[in-house]
């Protein structure tokens, strides 16, 4: 049996210097979707709110996947922002948001891991969280973000059931990738790992862009140097990834020698297992 979500205990467990940025945690036994039913606030009510779910009905993923997501086991996390004036290009959020999971992941003891751009977060090639970021323009330069992350920490297994059935890729979880198997870090403190970065982290977003996140975007990226595929609606390109530009945008290094940047489309790479063919 895996510990028990508390609201109380992940808004107390945040630092203390960070713990004046966050408005309001809760957490549902279940909803649909963790993103949608922050969506459904007043956009004021949304900044700084932090919700969770032991279960989500209809957990949504990036480009219309279902997240399936049991109860018992997992983070089903969303977090609501605002931005005002972003000096950031807010194209580059979700890459942002891909690096605190790293570096929360990193603080609760993994070290294998990193990121598919533009944000899966893999390990030995399989995919252990998943970020949606969703946007929504206020006007005058406004913007709000629901920032939504899975993160598959103990996947809840039903006898005769295999969670493979549910998921279109590859998948792994936390729990299989620390010491002895073990879990010595309960939901409730990863939850709070990731806010601690995440508050951090878009307070410096806003004011100083991508730039400081570049390093880290760096250390984790899965993909720079390695052969990928990239599949686009209008077809497939094949090449060298060669990092990222200042839009967050992928550039690959394709078969003439030319540098090409795509701002969407699902990468594969060729180490990848059970590649992410749609
Ligand atoms: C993806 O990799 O396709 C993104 C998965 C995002 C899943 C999270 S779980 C919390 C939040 N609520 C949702 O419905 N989706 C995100």
């Amino acid at each position: 049996m895996t510990d028990r979500l508390d609201a109380e205990a992940i808004a107390e467990g945040v630092l203390p210097a960070l713990r004046p940025l966050l408005r309001r945690v809760r957490v549902l036994a279940q909803v649909d979707s963790t993103n949608s039913e922050l969506q459904r606030l007043p956009a004021p009510e949304r900044h700084a709110h932090v919700l969770l779910a032991d279960r989500q009905i209809r957990g949504r993923g990036r480009r219309q996947r279902n997240w399936h997501s049991p109860a018992g086991g997992n983070i089903y996390m969303s977090l609501g922002w605002r931005f005002r004036n972003s000096q950031a290009p807010l194209s580059t959020l979700p890459l942002v948001v891909a690096v605190c999971a790293c570096q929360a992941l990193a603080r609760a003891g993994l070290n294998n891991h990193g990121i598919k751009w533009p944000n899966d977060i893999l390990t030995d090639g399989a995919k252990l969280a998943g970020i949606l970021v969703e946007m929504q323009s206020l006007g005058n330069g406004h913007s709000t973000a629901v920032i939504g992350i899975g993160l598959n920490v103990h996947m809840p297994v039903r006898e005769g059931e295999d969670p493979q059935q549910h998921i279109d890729r590859a998948w792994t979880d936390l729990r299989s990738h620390l010491p002895a198997g073990g879990m010595p870090v309960s939901r409730n403190q990863l939850a709070v790992y990731l806010l601690d970065q995440l508050l951090a982290a878009m307070d410096r977003f806003e004011h100083s862009g991508f730039d400081t996140f570049t390093a880290a975007w760096e250390k984790f990226d899965l993909l720079k140097g390695n052969p990928v595929v990239l599949d686009l609606d209008e077809g497939t390109v094949t090449g060298i990834a060669r990092g990222i530009n200042d839009d967050g945008e992928l550039m690959v290094a394709i078969e003439d020698g030319r540098v090409c940047s795509f701002h969407s489309g699902e990468v594969r790479v060729f180490h990848e297992q059970a590649s992410t063919v749609n």
